[in-house]
């Protein structure tokens, strides 16, 4: 069936039908040109014609808008790790069109490569435009402008952050090679315990300046704070400001004199009777603790939901220039 007469041609037609074809290619071709507006053909063209035009026009501007994405810079994160908190983290980056390029690296490359193809499925029914790639080659790191490490060994309830220190330190020392290699300018943020341990070896070892490098805690366990705070006063978290401080481990330290409620320190709510002294005292004692009250509940896993947007809020903070102030290792 012939596509522009709609009917078979004969052989002894060849010449004519040449002919013909030719004179409907110029005609397309001089609509397609005069066509201003994506997909809208010249009034007055045949029904032919007009589809053809349409179809033409749009494949003309798509190809336009694909070169000009192009040339656009693409942002990229690397998610080194990707067990339930690296995941999560790439997860809530994509919904948060923090990045077009997310690259899942674990050395399970089967779990990186089947988690980069759901998540690019979860971002097409969300609309949004990025590309995941699972994988277990640290090349496909390069040029990442944020490099976010979650790659660990597996803790068990029982087990300390420490207890992981040996294991993850040889984790670390590929991880910031590969760091110097292939995007030495990135900015990276660890989450890795034990987290302050594992920041220091990693600056050392990629070579990155020490500012580039830093760890996934304070926020956490800031957030953590807060949110005891929150319950316990019945208020909006978002009117309370709660600051923890110090290595990410049963040595950090609430500090009540920065902690307020609207700006009401929380020394003067205690005054006040809102809350006592001792009740505070046990809110700072089981925030310090989440981890392992979280682990004994999970047995074989640590928190994750909250660490991934702790770690998204700083790569967000950095990527768009946020000027934020968090407190980090
Ligand atoms: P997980 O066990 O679910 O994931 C760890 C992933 O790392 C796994 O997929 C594993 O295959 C991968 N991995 C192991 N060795 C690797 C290597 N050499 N290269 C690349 N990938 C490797 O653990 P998770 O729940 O995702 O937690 C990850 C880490 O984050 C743990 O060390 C945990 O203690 C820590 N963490 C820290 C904080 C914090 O506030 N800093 C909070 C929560 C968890
Ligand atoms: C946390 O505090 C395990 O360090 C991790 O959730």
């Amino acid at each position: 069936l012939n596509p522009f007469l709609g009917r078979m041609a004969p052989v002894s037609d060849n010449n004519a039908l040449a002919d013909r074809r030719r004179s409907i290619e110029k005609e397309l071709s001089n609509s397609r040109r005069s066509s201003k507006v994506l997909g809208v053909p010249n009034e007055g063209s045949r029904r032919n014609s007009a589809v053809r035009s349409r179809c033409g026009s749009i494949c003309e501007d798509i190809s336009y808008l694909g070169s000009e994405r192009r040339s656009i810079r693409r942002k990229k994160i690397a998610f080194v790790g990707c067990g339930q908190l690296g995941a999560s983290a790439a997860l809530l980056a994509s919904m948060g069109r923090l990045a077009e390029d997310l690259v899942l690296f674990d050395i399970a490359e089967g779990m990186a490569k089947g988690k980069a193809l759901d998540l690019g499925h979860l971002a097409a029914l969300q609309g949004v435009d990025c590309d995941f790639k699972g994988t277990s080659n640290f090349a496909d790191i390069v040029h990442a402008d944020v490099v976010i490490i979650t790659a660990s060994v597996p803790i068990k309830d029982g087990m300390t952050r420490e207890d992981m220190l040996l294991a993850n330190a040889n984790i670390m020392r590929s991880v910031g090679t590969a760091i110097k290699t292939y995007c030495p300018s990135a900015f990276v943020i660890c989450i890795t315990n034990p987290l302050d341990a594992m920041v220091r070896l990693l600056r050392e070892v990629s070579g990155l300046p020490a500012a580039r490098v830093v760890g996934m805690a304070g926020v956490l366990d800031s957030v953590r704070f807060k949110w005891l705070l929150a319950q316990r006063l019945n208020v909006s978290v978002r009117d309370v400001q709660a600051v923890v401080l110090g290595a990410h481990g049963d040595a950090m330290v609430p500090l009540t004199r920065y902690s307020n409620v609207c700006g009401v320190p929380l020394a003067d709510l205690i005054k006040s009777g809102l809350i006592s002294a001792e009740e505070v005292d046990a809110l700072m004692e089981r925030s310090v603790r989440f981890a392992y009250e979280i682990l004994s509940l999970m047995k074989t896993a640590t928190p994750f939901y909250a660490p991934a947007g702790a770690a998204i809020s700083m790569a967000e903070a950095f990527l768009r220039d946020e000027k934020r102030v968090l407190p980090c290792s």
